[in-house]
């Protein structure tokens, strides 16, 4: 049986099911959080406190259709309550067991209107924060409906700082982030994570984003967050047909940055894993790619004398790779279509006809002798039509010769995907949100993984369908060639209490060589070599880069070899400190080996962090491989100063961490005894 899989041990509750009062309450069950739901003149409303400390107050719930007034309910209907205590195990992730220990409310709201007479909502409580979806389960079969308005709200009370970037920006969800007064939210896209003056740090987001358009949320300056959803063409929200259930809409609840990290609510709750045999075709690893070089401009895209796809240098990085221990390698630039101007032109790319000088069979061939394999690229440019046309050919070419993981890319401004129909699309609308898990589930047919860069964001369906293993949706890496400005150190002391919470990034860490020769720091990399290798530790995923070139890691063998021993899937993972925009410690243990490693990266200021290291198991001795900015790093002026040290330890050691100007700190703690 698959018991194994989807219900490692647990206990659940049946359903209890009992006339409504005029509220109704539910606790977390730890007892932490308490929420209510209540109907108050005329409009449905949850409200959620976490011991005396109101965490939402009053907020109303439920959509709107066309065609029909706003609902007014009238009264709660049927409520039931459950609880559930499981453990399940991911075929690969940041951590092998997941417990999902929650408290269930289901409550029917009566509404006015034919197509609200019945909605069904879904409270689930953790002690780390909640979701909510709605079900409306009562529409007949067949008839198809428009939703107009979604009132799902979030009001806070009192003082929030929030870490927030523009939703509906042309470059998606490639922004840096700003902090400020939550108040001066105007539409912020998710996860939304914020500080209170009350200690407390919450972030909203939504789970299992299913044939829907994505939730971004709106401030009305006083604190009060509307959900607002990427609209079609025609100004509709979403279209469904007959019943239908909503994305979770989740809200973390913690009192520390690392509490949100270190929150599994947005994996439980999707549903459980379509591809039990996803274990056999997909192992975690590591990468290397015909990609750095593209961005630099050493090499091309397009075709030409300095095409970088062709047979001869993939091979370079094949050789790479089988040297090094790098079970992939990367090629864009591939395929017929990325002469002149591919963003503008995304419907020219030929996803199965390769440039001649680029031998996909030689390639795979000679890769597969080395035991290395392709990782295929797809830059749509966002013609999602032309894509869609050619996908079914696409994925069987390269599954024909062998590839089994694939990148997708959607490069085009928000707002200007052409649909079937001509209309205009913004990035992660339902038509783009159903054409992402369209490729995915397509893919799973050969057998291939998806790692989609210009991506909808994560919403935890990587638990449903595992072999969509990792995507972009933030900065990363590429703006620290071509970026102006470059990514600021702080951005990754952001990203885990941000972005990351949703899930794995592709960011591609590992550049090398950040001075590029006295380039200016606003144009180059603004890190250490060190924070460099502890990226591969703070940002998780399945598949890691070492985005750098061949050449560059051979010069600096001494820092490459933590690149070449960490995992890429880990046992279990721990935020060890942190603060939002300042400093990060995460500590993660191998999957399948008793080694531990660990991640700190600091922003613009130097600090020295003292970490104890009970997180090791007791009774064992570990050798810690200390890689730490060297005597004088600085990521202005002196980013490559590396300095690596061995010592002994065990769980009683405590371990003070320099951290340089925009410095960083990697550790391998290999298992002794
Ligand atoms: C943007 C992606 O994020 C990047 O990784 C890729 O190299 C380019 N598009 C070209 O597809
Ligand atoms: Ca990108």
């Amino acid at each position: 049986m698959k018991l194994k899989t989807f219900l490692m041990f647990g206990l659940s509750m049946s359903a209890i099911a009992s006339p409504a009062a005029a509220r109704e309450c539910v606790q977390s069950p730890g007892k932490l959080l308490e929420l209510c739901v209540s109907i108050e003149g005329g409009e449905a409303r949850y409200e959620v406190k976490r011991g005396d400390t109101v965490v939402i107050a009053p907020s109303r719930l439920g959509l709107a259709f066309a065609g029909e007034a706003d609902p007014r309910y009238a009264a709660l209907g049927d409520v039931r309550r459950s609880a559930s205590d499981t453990t399940w195990e991911q075929p690969w992730g940041e951590q092998r067991l997941i417990r999902d220990n929650h408290s269930e409310l289901k409550v029917t709201l009566a509404g006015d209107t034919p197509l609200s007479k019945t909605v069904g909502v879904t409270f689930r409580l953790f002690d780390d924060g909640f979701g909510f979806r709605y079900d409306y389960g009562a529409i007949p079969a067949g008839q198809p409906v428009a939703v107009t308005a979604d009132h799902s709200q979030f009001r806070t009370v009192g003082a929030w700082q929030a870490w927030w970037y523009e939703g509906l920006g042309q470059e998606r969800d490639e922004y840096l982030y700003k902090q400020t007064d939550a108040r001066r939210v105007t539409l912020a896209e998710t996860p939304l994570t914020l500080k209170g003056d009350n200690g407390l740090y919450l972030s909203f987001h939504e789970a299992a984003l299913v044939d829907f358009p994505s939730m971004l949320l709106e401030g009305d300056g006083a604190g009060t967050y509307n959900a607002w959803l990427m609209p079609w063409p025609d100004g509709t929200l979403a279209k469904k047909t007959g019943s239908f259930t909503t994305p979770w809409r989740t809200v973390l609840v913690g009192d520390s940055p690392a509490a949100l990290a270190d929150s599994r609510i947005t994996l439980n709750l999707n549903e459980p894993n379509m591809l039990p045999d996803v274990g056999k075709w997909f192992k975690p690893g590591k990468y290397v790619g015909v990609w750095w070089e593209m961005h630099l401009e050493k090499s091309t895209w397009g075709s030409g004398p300095k095409h970088g796809a062709t047979t001869a240098n993939v091979k370079r990085y094949i050789d790479f790779a089988a040297k090094y221990g790098f079970n992939g390698v990367l090629v864009e630039g591939w395929n017929k279509g990325w002469d002149g101007d591919w963003i503008a032109n995304g419907d020219k790319f030929s996803f199965t006809e390769a440039y001649p000088d680029f031998d996909l069979a030689a390639i795979t061939r000679y890769g597969k002798s080395k035991g290395v394999g392709l990782i295929g690229h797809h830059e749509t440019g966002g013609a999602i039509e032309n894509y869609a046309r050619q996908l079914d050919d696409a994925l069987k070419l390269y599954a024909d010769n062998g590839v089994a993981a694939i990148k997708t890319g959607y490069v085009r401004h928000s707002g200007t995907i052409v649909d079937g129909a001509g209309g205009l699309q913004w990035f992660a609308g339902q038509y783009a949100v159903r054409h992402h898990l369209d490729v995915v589930k397509r893919a799973a047919k050969h057998h291939i993984v998806i790692d989609t860069h210009e991506p909808v964001k994560d919403t935890g369906l990587r638990r449903t369908w595992p072999n969509w293993v990792s995507r972009e949706g933030a900065r990363g890496q590429e703006f620290n060639a071509w970026g102006n400005p470059t990514n600021p150190p702080e951005h990754m002391a952001i990203l885990p209490f941000t972005r990351l919470l949703a899930g794995p990034m592709d960011f591609t860490p590992g550049i090398f060589d950040i001075a590029r020769g006295g380039k200016e720091l606003m144009r180059r990399v603004q890190s250490t070599l060190a924070t460099q290798l502890a990226e591969y530790v703070v940002v998780y995923s399945p598949i890691q880069m070492a985005a750098d070139l061949p050449e560059n890691y051979e010069q600096r063998l001494d820092a490459f070899q933590f690149i070449r021993d960490v995992p890429a899937d880990w046992e279990t993972s721990k935020t060890l400190q942190g603060a939002i925009g300042d400093y990060v410690v995460v500590a993660r243990q191998q999957r399948g080996k008793g080694d531990w490693y660990l991640g700190a990266i600091t922003d613009e200021e130097a600090r020295t962090l003292e970490q104890p290291l009970a997180f090791l198991p007791a009774g064992r001795r570990f050798e810690a491989q200390i890689y730490a900015d060297g005597p004088g790093a600085d990521y202005r002026t002196n980013p490559e100063a590396l300095m690596i040290e061995k010592r002994n330890v065990t769980r009683s050691d405590t371990l003070t961490l320099s951290l340089a100007p925009g410095g960083g700190t990697a550790i391998r703690f290999r298992l002794l005894d």
